[in-house]
């Protein structure tokens, strides 16, 4: 076996996972100077990296690819493998590794769990009651007044065991359904009843090494399928950042309140959280309150953060990992905002059609402003300059510009140039972001117009 390559200074790499975020993740390293491998990787990061056939949940072949291919740092996207804990393993073999271990990742993994570190620690968030029966379930249902719910499934169940519910009636027949479908058997073994809360949906992610968070810009994401936020859940169909709806009093105000209890909380229950640390917000009327924890980059979230990072996530994830984010710089990030628009295959988030050649990707790649990061793809086997859809959400076309207006226009013309059979995409990624700042200006030139003092001028 060949061992390490001496005359190579730069880092080396490993991504772990196969989709658009790991697209994204792939393109910054390589961009900030890294030598960068992903297992598996698809037909997008071919172009940028070396594809290693691996999958992201044998852990034997990736510490033998670790060995083999003397790679400095693993950063591994999808939950699944940190749940199954690929970071524990490559730890106690001596190699760095961005992410959680999987006793922390259960913050993602068990819904029960998450919601035990948030009353703990006296983080808002829903109420909620937890059951280890349907029957149980059902009951308190029955029991209690008839008011709006959401029905959850405890463990990971790919954004499918999540039921928000008008009433009684809706939950028990979400109730219902989860006794009867058999996927959700396994991720079942605890149910939870939450309060249902109004509001405003933001994204807020942090890298953090455990003690110190660095909070990165506020996003929103859109996980409907359709325009309107119509239509089943997905997971995700575009993303905006920064979202206007997070001023920088709010997001202190998250990480005050949100973030840093959660990282306190875990250290104190012996789970200490490193990684990316992904709050799923509601803006309600009482202020934010936790959705959900994701323990790893959202997807697209993840290509919306990194196209507007301009200082190195080589070096953000270096000082993550070596528990030094303290003595960093904060990260540096463009002045303007970016848009994601994922296109899909006919079908999603149902079963698709595979296989469809996908035309336009040297015209979009022309394009300046727009990166397209490939979610779904592989090359044709007879031809490796075809790339071929090859899963429901296929490519996420991404756009800087100097306002969300702007990056949204660029994200639809690069939108334009791709096509392949039965592609499509949502048409209103950013709106909820552009009508919100069109309220915002119409108030500001309300008020000036009336002469209503603004809030810093205050009254007598
Ligand atoms: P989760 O996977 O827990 O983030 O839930 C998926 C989606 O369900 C969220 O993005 C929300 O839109 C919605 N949701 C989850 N919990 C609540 C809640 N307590 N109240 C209202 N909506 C919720
Ligand atoms: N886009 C939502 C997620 O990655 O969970």
């Amino acid at each position: 076996m060949q061992k390490a390559n001496h005359m190579h200074t730069s880092k080396r790499i490993l991504v772990v996972g196969s989709g658009g975020r790991e697209h994204a993740l792939a393109w910054k390293l390589t961009k900030d100077g890294a030598d960068v491998f992903v297992a598996p990787g698809n037909a997008g990061t071919a172009r940028q990296a070396t594809n290693l056939p691996i999958n992201a949940s044998d852990t034997n072949a990736i510490l033998a690819a670790v060995t083999e291919h003397n790679i400095d740092l693993v950063v591994v996207g999808p939950e699944a493998p940190l749940v199954g804990g690929l970071v524990d393993a490559l730890t106690a073999a001596g190699i760095r590794a961005f992410g959680p271990t999987a006793q922390a990742a259960q913050l993602e993994g068990s819904k029960i769990f998450c919601k035990d570190v948030l009353h703990t620690n006296d983080i808002p968030t829903a109420t909620y009651r937890q059951f280890r029966s349907f029957e149980q379930a059902r009951q308190f249902l029955e029991d209690r007044e008839d008011e709006p719910v959401v029905i959850k499934a405890d463990g990971l169940a790919a954004g499918k065991g999540v039921f928000v519910c008008g009433g009684r009636d809706d939950a028990i027949a979400a109730v219902e359904q989860l006794r009867c479908d058999p996927q959700f058997q396994t991720a079942a073994s605890g149910i939870l009843i939450e309060e249902r809360l109004d509001g405003v949906e933001v994204s807020v992610i942090a890298i953090t090494d455990g003690r110190t968070i660095v909070t990165l810009p506020p996003l929103q994401d859109h996980k409907a399928a359709h325009d309107g936020d119509q239509g089943p859940n997905t997971g995700g169909m575009g993303a905006f950042c920064p979202a206007p709806f997070v001023d920088d009093a709010l997001l202190a105000e998250i990480e005050e309140r949100i973030l840093v209890p959660t990282i306190h909380g875990m250290r104190r229950r012996r789970t200490p959280f490193h990684g990316v640390l992904y709050a799923g917000l509601m803006l309600t009327a009482q202020g934010p309150k936790v959705l959900e924890y994701n323990v790893r980059f959202g997807d697209p979230e993840c290509q919306a953060l990194l196209v507007r990072l301009e200082s190195s996530l080589v070096e953000l994830l270096d000082a993550a990992v070596d528990c030094r984010l303290e003595t960093l710089a904060p990260p540096r990030w463009n002045d303007g905002a970016s848009v994601t628009v994922v296109m899909a295959s006919e079908g999603y988030p149902g079963p698709v059609a595979k296989g469809q050649p996908i035309r336009g990707l040297e015209q979009v790649a022309a394009l300046d402003d727009v990166a397209v990061f490939h979610a779904a793809t592989t090359p044709a086997s007879d031809s490796p300059d075809t790339v071929l859809a090859s899963g429901g959400r296929v490519l996420a076309v991404t756009a800087t510009g100097q306002s969300l207006a702007r990056a949204k226009q660029r994200a639809y013309e690069g939108v334009k140039e791709i096509r392949w059979q039965g592609a499509w995409c949502r048409k209103d990624i950013a709106d909820k972001g552009l009508r919100h700042q069109r309220e915002l200006a119409a108030s500001e030139a309300s008020s000036a117009a009336t002469g209503t003092p603004h809030p810093a001028e205050g009254t007598p």
